[in-house]
């Protein structure tokens, strides 16, 4: 075949030729091999002269020239070799294609034109070819065929660049598949998947790469306890690390919440604790669906503002007393110090003031949050992570929604704050420039759901964070459930099996090629395999997920070259 004299661009097996198609109705192939060797979301590559046009297969189709050869059952009215024959003529299998990209190869090494070709793009007067988004077809009859380790590695990039991160394989033929971790930050992203189908296990991948590769700090509000240190899988119950153990202190820190935070019986690196002065109203209103605020909630935290101040205010509420007896008559001044003496004298319902304080009462005893913090722990953390450490937050047994969402929010708004500063500080020429920071969530419908959007930082930062080098990963298992803006700005998205319609739905806004995706995405593995799809990666392609294990860490391991002795912990948690 002439796609063998190619220098980049090696033999593989023609699986067919393109029979017809569209831009927008996908291109059809012909399949010469049995169907049995192609699947859904293979990645193929058509060659025509001077073009390569890549694409992945979205369907596969059985044909005949006739209906009446595809009704009858031949080989029981023919002799086999005349049924056979008239099969090979009549019926076939198309493969449908769904065209990406574009790349411009040249003419063939040995062709007369090749020369003029190559001198043009060495005097800059042909653009040096690189895969641009499909614009046109290839001709009719085109060969097609399964894409080679090179093919992937041009598109998705070379394992050898040390931006690149090989984040799974492709499901026929096990070529590595690269991420661009610089392009991955530097907008937010998203892994999405049903529950059990490895969210957890690629997402410490991923921030393994992430850590390794050093140009983003990463810090990770760990609601289950799943990043920090050595978990247990749930269905296999092996060992598995964690990337503080893979890293060391020396790179991946650990905070906890409260003052005498533990986890699983390690005191942590941070201790976190918040003063009732940095409580805001706001804070309070994030909460209003976990502990059942009413309407009247924001007029009685305004008029609490109004009369301690907004660093004052929730200490003093706090420290009101509440009176049981409620005396229609009484006079004001009768009830020093309690809720309704105050809301009395304030013109403020009693009934809404008094609901409210017994409602926060459950955040009145949390013992992260104090009247005098030993010391500003936040700003500790902010510290390290503005020099490059990575961060786990902990939530240990602070495992509800209440903790998460106020505790996450909280820590949040003082980044993004530090964030902003340091950019602007940097943009007058006053300081470095910031290090870029990547926040990890878990179920990231609980803080960007469409009530919420409007109200917390997390939905700020997905949508303009970016300009102030902060990006956010969302990890969730319901991907409908968070506001559609917000998920219409995720770049790279990285998707496993999902059963429902309206969460396929949400993991493709704003993409291109829906339709033919949908029926990829309901058609994945229950596990292990994901879709790499979005702006971050430069196609969309199917993959089986890299191996999480001992040989990931020693691989990662010896990529880093730091004198944390990794060797030691793998071979104690896995011996042999
Ligand atoms: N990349 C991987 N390497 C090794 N095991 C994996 C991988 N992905 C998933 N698994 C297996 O699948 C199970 C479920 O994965 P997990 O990440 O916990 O799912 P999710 O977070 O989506 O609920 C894990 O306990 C593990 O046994
Ligand atoms: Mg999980």
């Amino acid at each position: 075949m002439a796609e063998m004299k190619h220098n980049n661009h090696p033999a593989q097996a023609t699986i067919g030729y393109v029979v017809g198609g569209g831009l927008k109705e996908n291109l059809n192939i012909r399949l010469t091999v049995p169907a049995q060797e192609v699947q859904e979301g293979s990645f193929i590559v058509v060659e025509s002269s001077d073009w390569l046009f890549y694409g992945i297969a979205t369907d596969l189709l059985l044909g005949a020239t006739d209906p009446r050869f595809a009704d009858e059952q031949s080989q029981q009215r023919l002799p086999p070799h005349l049924a056979n024959l008239l099969h090979g003529q009549t019926l076939f299998t198309n493969l449908v294609m769904m065209p990406a990209l574009m790349l411009e190869r040249g003419p063939e090494l040995d062709s007369p034109r090749y020369p003029a070709w190559q001198q043009a793009v060495e005097a800059g007067e042909k653009e040096e070819p690189r895969p641009l988004p499909v614009k046109t077809l290839p001709a009719h009859h085109s060969p097609a065929r399964l894409a080679a380790r090179e093919d992937i590695a041009q598109i998705f990039g070379n394992e050898e660049d040390k931006a690149n991160f090989v984040i799974g394989s492709t499901r026929e033929q096990d070529h590595p598949v690269c991420l661009n971790l610089e392009k991955l930050i530097q907008r937010s992203a998203g892994v999405f998947g049903a529950t059990g189908t490895g969210k957890s296990f690629l997402t410490r991948i991923l921030l393994a790469g992430l850590i390794s590769h050093d140009r983003a700090s990463v810090l990770v509000y760990d609601m289950h306890n799943e990043y920090g240190l050595d978990d247990t899988a749930s269905d296999t119950g092996q060992n598995v690390i964690g990337l503080r153990t893979g890293f060391g202190r020396s790179k991946v820190q650990l905070a906890g919440l409260g003052r005498d935070a533990s986890i699983r019986g390690t005191s942590p690196d941070f201790s976190l604790v918040f003063s009732y002065s940095d409580i805001t109203p706001e804070d309070i209103e994030l909460l209003t669906r976990e502990l059942n605020l009413r309407e009247t909630t924001p007029a009685t935290l305004e008029a609490l503002v109004h009369s301690f101040s907004l660093s004052g205010w929730f200490k003093a509420f706090k420290e009101m007393k509440t009176d049981e007896a409620v005396d229609e008559d009484r006079e004001p001044g009768s009830m020093p110090g309690s809720v309704s003496q105050w809301a009395l004298e304030n013109g403020v319902n009693e009934m809404a003031a008094k609901a409210l304080h017994t409602k926060l009462k459950r955040l009145f005893n949390k013992d992260y949050l104090v009247d005098q913090p030993p010391r500003d722990a936040y700003q500790e953390l902010i510290e390290a992570l503005k020099k490059g450490k990575h961060i786990v937050l902990s939530f240990g047994k602070y495992d509800s929604d209440l903790d998460y969402l106020l505790v996450s929010n909280l820590l949040t708004r003082k980044i993004r704050a530090a964030w902003e500063e340091m950019t602007n500080n940097f943009r007058a020429g006053k300081g470095n420039e910031p290090r870029q920071l990547v926040i990890v969530v878990e179920e990231a419908h609980k803080l960007l759901n469409r009530e919420m959007a409007s109200q917390t930082t997390f939905s700020t930062i997905a949508r303009e964070m970016r300009k102030y080098y902060v990006t956010l990963l969302v990890i969730d298992q319901r991907p409908s459930r968070i506001y559609d803006e917000v998920m219409s700005q995720l770049g790279t998205r990285i998707c496993g099996w999902l059963g429902d319609d309206d969460d396929i739905s949400a993991v493709l806004s704003g993409l291109g090629g829906r339709e033919a995706l949908r029926g990829m995405l309901a058609r994945l593995q229950p596990k292990e395999e994901v879709l790499l799809l979005g702006w971050g990666v430069p196609m969309p392609i199917l993959v089986r997920s890299r191996r999480y294990d001992a040989d990931f860490w020693k691989t990662i391991r010896s990529a880093k070259g730091d004198d944390f002795d990794l060797e030691k912990s793998v071979n104690t948690l896995w011996p042999g």
